[in-house]
């Protein structure tokens, strides 16, 4: 999935850095887990891996790709799908077939003739939106008729958020749409099977990052990843959100232009330059792990310094080391209308220390 951050093609690097530390196996902690990327791989190198965010998407990635042990057991839908041990190729393919029936996306965040709407928000094609409300109602109906248990409804509800995004008419992230159709917006919505890995001892929660690790047992690798500018997540990406909590529960109120939550509880310290830093110190003083890795970008808002004197106080003397990877900027048109970059590669760092 497009998302600010997400370390898939630096995953060898990561492995990389890792395999030089000695850094094994063992208990694992993502709090910043995002896509679940990394926390992903880890759990494919054989770590029990605890992966969390601060947002509802991130939790159902965590869910899909760390917590589930196995291909969800879809036998309660057996009749809805008409096989007797329904796989999750059949529920998705069922999900693909569906007829659109338009509700609250279509409402929001689509045009929709003949509709009085505050803004016309363009962030999906008509026929789309009524079928992203069309799968995203069938979930949440067939989870409250207890015909899908907890593992499936996350899994599938990836599979709707990651196909979502491919035909979202946005540039990457979601704080504004694009004024003409672009080409991925007009293909149609199609899911995808998730690849759930294999093995069990992993988990996964919303939680504040800080809360998360002040409350785990001892462990070994802290991995961190946090926001690195100040841009919030939660106002980047609440479509995404929306999918994720869903709107069954009561009103879902939204603001401004692009139809923001109102989600205070879901901002960032992380993103902001005056409390970043600070907020970095405590999360390491109250992680009681082995050793920290911390992805950070060289244009983040926490000055080198500052990293640099928080790990090396926590850490064991002559450990600390910071690893460089250069790779292409990840870049959406959004940012192109608005800020100007040094080069089109940026370096990427990874700072270590054991304790
Ligand atoms: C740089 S992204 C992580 C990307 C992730 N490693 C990946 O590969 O997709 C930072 C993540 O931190 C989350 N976040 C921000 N503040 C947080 C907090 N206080 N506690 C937990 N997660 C937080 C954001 O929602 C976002 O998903």
């Amino acid at each position: 999935m497009r998302y600010l951050g997400n370390k898939t093609r630096l995953l060898g690097f990561i492995g990389e850095v890792l395999r030089r530390r000695g850094i094994h196996g063992g208990a694992a902690v993502d709090p910043f887990c995002g896509t679940a990327s990394v926390a992903r791989s880890l759990k494919r190198r054989g770590f029990r891996v605890l992966a969390a965010d601060i947002l509802e998407m991130g939790h159902v990635f965590a869910r899909t790709y760390v917590q589930a042990a196995a291909p969800p057991d879809l036998s309660g839908l057996a009749d809805v799908l008409g096989r007797r041990a329904p796989t999750l190729a059949d529920a998705v393919a069922y999900l693909n077939r569906l007829p659109p029936a338009p509700d609250f996306i279509s409402s929001h965040f689509a045009p929709r003739d003949g509709l009085l709407a505050p803004y016309d928000r363009r962030y999906f094609r008509p026929e789309n939106a009524a079928r992203i409300d069309a799968v995203r109602r069938t979930l949440e109906e067939w989870r409250r008729a207890g015909l899908l248990g907890d593992d499936g409804y996350y899994v599938l509800l990836a599979s709707l958020i990651e196909a979502v995004d491919r035909v979202a008419n946005t540039t990457g992230v979601y704080a504004s749409w694009v004024k003409t159709w672009q080409p991925n917006a007009r293909r149609a919505l199609r899911l995808r099977v998730p690849q759930v890995v294999p093995g069990g001892g992993c988990r996964a929660e919303r939680a504040d990052a800080i809360e998360l690790v002040a409350r785990c047992e001892p462990f070994d690798l802290l991995y961190i990843d946090p926001p690195y500018n100040n841009r919030q997540y939660c106002a980047y990406y609440h479509i995404p959100e929306i999918l994720a909590t869903g709107w069954f529960d009561g009103p879902t109120p939204l603001r401004g232009v692009a139809g923001l939550l109102h989600d205070a509880d879901k901002r960032s310290l992380w993103s902001s330059r005056r409390r970043a830093g600070a907020a970095l110190e405590e999360l390491v003083a109250r992680a009681p792990c082995r050793h920290v890795v911390m992805s950070y970008n060289a244009e983040g808002i926490i000055p080198e310094r500052t990293i640099e004197r928080v790990l090396r106080s926590y850490g064991r003397t002559g450990t600390y080391r910071r690893y460089t990877c250069r790779y292409r900027r990840y870049r959406s048109d959004h940012d192109r209308a608005n800020r100007r970059y040094r080069s089109d590669t940026v370096e990427e760092h990874l700072y270590c220390v054991s304790r």
